[in-house]
């Protein structure tokens, strides 16, 4: 597939559907947490979709932690488009955001830690998010025997002149 074939924009409304749709099949095999349709609604400003042909074929979310902390999530690609560049175009755009809000780094709770090293992100101690565990960790059902491997990345901040 040719990588100039997919486009990244923010989400719209009526992307939610699909989102929920491409984000419930991961959770439904415990590779991510499950978002319900109301939760990827009232969040849809800070979602992103990946395009091929007009076709959503991927997503990921930012969550704003503190001024200079946020969390890149929801990441999912549908199984028939992964390893032509999507997620990785998905992370670029989220990051690029995060930048120019001035965001210095970014984490990630993954099952695929592989991606994120590839992508600059070093694993780092849950325990380095306490804002996280107790936003979303403590009603998670995995919460005391958490597989998902924490992520950092320091995010280098463009200074336009
Ligand atoms: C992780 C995920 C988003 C990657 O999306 P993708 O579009 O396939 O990723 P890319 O094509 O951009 O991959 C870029 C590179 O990452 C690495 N990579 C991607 N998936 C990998 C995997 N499963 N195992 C090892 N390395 C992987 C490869 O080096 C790849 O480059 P290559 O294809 O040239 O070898 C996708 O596999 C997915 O949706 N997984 C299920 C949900 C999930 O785990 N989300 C993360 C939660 S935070």
């Amino acid at each position: 597939m040719d990588r100039q074939e997919i486009s990244v924009r923010t989400a719209r409304l009526s992307d939610a559907e699909t989102i929920a749709r491409i984000t419930a099949a991961y959770a439904e095999s415990g590779i991510m947490l499950k978002r319900a349709p109301e939760n990827i609604i009232e969040n849809i400003r800070n979602f992103f979709v990946a395009e091929i042909g007009g076709r959503v074929v991927g997503c990921c979310a930012i969550s704003f932690f503190t001024l200079h902390l946020a969390e890149i999530r929801t990441l999912a690609v549908c199984d028939a488009y992964k390893r032509n560049g999507v997620g990785t175009m998905l992370v670029n755009k989220a990051e690029g955001i995060l930048r120019e809000e001035g965001v210095r780094s970014s984490f990630v709770l993954t099952l695929s830690p592989e991606f994120f090293l590839g992508l600059g992100y070093k694993t780092v101690s849950k325990e380095m998010f306490p804002q996280k565990i107790w936003r979303d960790c403590t009603t998670c059902p995995k919460l005391m025997e958490c597989d998902e491997v924490a992520m950092l990345k320091e995010l280098q901040i463009v200074v336009s002149s």
